[in-house]
């Protein structure tokens, strides 16, 4: 029986920290961190996405706001928005909701972010000062858990890390992460994608296991070891007649098979998602008093 680690009532622990000091920000006459958030279209789940990103600020006490726009925008256009967020003094960091329409490049527009208010850590930048171990804003996912191993106080340092996946966002970055002469980190890691081969025979190894690879139920009891930390990222959603939505969220751990033989799980609901929003909210902090540079 594995120990859960439970990212919904750490986020609301983190929420209480920030809204505390929030507070303390008022109570001194300093500004109150602001976050903006881009929207453009209409996916809906971005504008779940955003909205919940929205909700969390009230929920802290920080300050918010939300430019929506019609997907017709043009690049000139959106680019033009980030340029004004960018010189405008209140803000202290925001993001542009990701997927953006096709006309648009997502890499000049991210590249246009100041790096100095990029809370999502997607800048070039921001990556590069995060490989040197640089004060830098890391992305909500991998930051979020980062806190998680930090707060369940599990020891990384000269373990076997295996990352599944290589996505830009969340593989590569906990790659690193896991790597660096910090603590959570100090490990011994691999990374696996879908050109490895018998990646079961590797997972087995692993002291800790992150799975990122957006295959519900890909990780199996058979490819962990006793007493292992397993980490699942994925949120794929499947039908599921039974729910009000119409869908399930599935991770892409089996948790019915890998949780007997865990040390540590982190459940889909409520494990690593709560947390990528928490960590949101520790980046607009970390921008609002200047911390991440
Ligand atoms: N789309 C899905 N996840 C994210 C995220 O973390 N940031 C942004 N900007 N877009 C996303």
């Amino acid at each position: 029986m594995a120990i859960i680690i439970d990212g919904k009532a750490t986020a609301q622990i983190i929420r209480d920290e920030i809204a505390e000091k929030v507070l303390e920000l008022r109570k001194n006459g300093h500004k109150i961190p602001h976050l903006a958030a881009v929207l453009v279209g209409n996916d809906g789940a971005s504008q779940t996405y955003v909205n919940g990103k929205v909700n969390d600020c009230r929920q802290v006490g920080f300050e918010s706001t939300l430019k929506k726009f019609d997907a017709g925008i043009s690049e000139a256009e959106l680019l033009k928005v980030v340029e004004e967020l960018n010189e405008d003094p209140e803000i202290d960091g925001y993001i542009v909701q990701l997927p953006l329409p096709e006309h648009i490049s997502t890499q000049k527009v991210t590249e246009k972010i100041n790096p100095e208010k990029d809370v999502d850590g997607f800048h070039p930048v921001n990556v590069g000062r995060m490989v040197k171990n640089l004060p830098a804003f890391i992305s909500a996912t991998p930051f979020g858990i980062m806190q998680l191993l930090q707060r369940y106080k599990i020891e990384t340092e000269g373990k076997h890390c295996v990352v599944i996946g290589r996505s830009d966002i969340v593989g590569t970055p906990m790659a690193i992460l896991m790597s660096r002469k910090t603590y959570p980190g100090n490990c011994t890691v691999t990374v696996c994608h879908s050109r490895t081969k018998n990646i079961g025979e590797i997972s087995k190894e692993a002291d800790i296991v992150i799975a990122a690879l957006g295959k519900a139920g890909f990780l199996r009891g058979d490819m962990v070891k006793e007493g292992a930390v397993v980490i699942d990222v994925g949120i794929t959603r499947v039908q599921d007649a039974s729910k009000k939505s119409g869908y399930a969220l599935k991770g892409d751990v089996n948790f019915e098979e890998v949780e007997p033989k865990a040390g540590y799980i982190t459940p889909v609901p409520g494990g690593v998602g709560p947390m990528t929003r928490a960590a949101l909210l520790l980046n607009t902090l970390l921008a609002a008093q200047k911390k991440s540079y």
